[in-house]
């Protein structure tokens, strides 16, 4: 193949491609069949009205919750089958909705479980790292408290310094400001642009919609587990049926 062509070939990729989706628990149609891709350098917003299957999809992507259909691609390779610690080796990491830190373990140790199925190598450099990541996200102060005696915005901040240490490619984040204040999420914001410098795309559950407007290049919008818009943020809020979805029926009228 030619130089030219690879090149080519290269910026076609997506980073993440997920192909007819589904995750169905019983009569719950969760997420379902659902279709998009993510390409490598950009920050990427879901919105989407309680239970419309953010999480799940997020879930389903790092593969911890099992699929019912479809397929994942992350950057040419086919993980939809690989373990959920395969697809952390593989750059894809996370955050939860709900913060999920051990409260025997101090803040730092926690951060550290960031690294643990990493391989070995990488391992090493991930724990050379830990200092200048909690200076980074503004834990290093209570680095040896536990995480139950911090604040809820601390904990999220533990939790985000724990899914970027062992340096993803994609990072996934499920409402990474949630219980925060007007000055916490700014920072979070920020933060989460200079990942972005340095090459980290990101998926970003929020249900704050400036914050989404102002922080992703693309926006997808869910509802009842289906797409129901994407493309350029001030399009996709403006959009009837997402403003239905939000608002209720009527909504686009008033
Ligand atoms: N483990 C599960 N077992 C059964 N049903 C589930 C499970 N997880 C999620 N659901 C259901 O799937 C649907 C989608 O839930 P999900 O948590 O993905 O929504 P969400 O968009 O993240 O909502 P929120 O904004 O409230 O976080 C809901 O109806 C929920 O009750
Ligand atoms: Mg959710």
């Amino acid at each position: 193949m030619s130089v030219m062509t690879e090149t080519a070939v290269r910026q076609r990729t997506a980073l993440l491609e997920v192909q007819d989706v589904a995750v169905h628990f019983g009569g719950v149609k969760a997420v379902d069949g659902i279709s998009l891709e993510m390409h490598p350098g950009k920050i990427y917003g879901v919105l989407g009205p309680n239970g419309s299957g953010k999480s799940t999809l997020l879930g389903a992507m790092t593969r911890l919750t099992p699929l019912t259909r479809g397929r994942f691609v992350l950057d040419g390779h086919d993980y939809t089958k690989a373990a959920a610690r395969k697809v952390h080796h593989m750059g894809i990491a996370r955050t939860f909705q709900t913060v999920r830190l051990l409260d025997d373990r101090s803040v730092r140790d926690n951060i550290l479980l960031g690294q643990d199925t990493l391989p070995k190598e990488r391992r090493k450099e991930a724990t050379a790292r830990v200092e200048e990541v909690m200076e980074r996200v503004g834990v290093r102060e209570v680095a040896r408290m536990r995480p139950d005696e911090l604040s809820y915005g601390m904990q999220r901040r533990v939790e985000f310094a724990r899914a970027i240490i062992g340096r993803p490619r994609l990072l996934l984040l499920d409402e990474p400001t949630a219980g925060m204040n007007n000055t916490e999420r700014a920072e979070i914001s920020e933060l989460m642009k200079q990942l972005l410098d340095e090459g980290v795309t990101q998926f970003i559950v929020e249900h704050d919609v400036q914050m989404m407007v102002d922080t992703c290049d693309h926006l997808f919008a869910m509802n009842f587990g289906k797409l129901i818009a994407e493309g350029d943020p001030r399009e996709v809020v403006r959009h009837p049926d997402v403003q239905e979805a939000y608002l209720g029926k009527g909504a686009t009228h008033a």
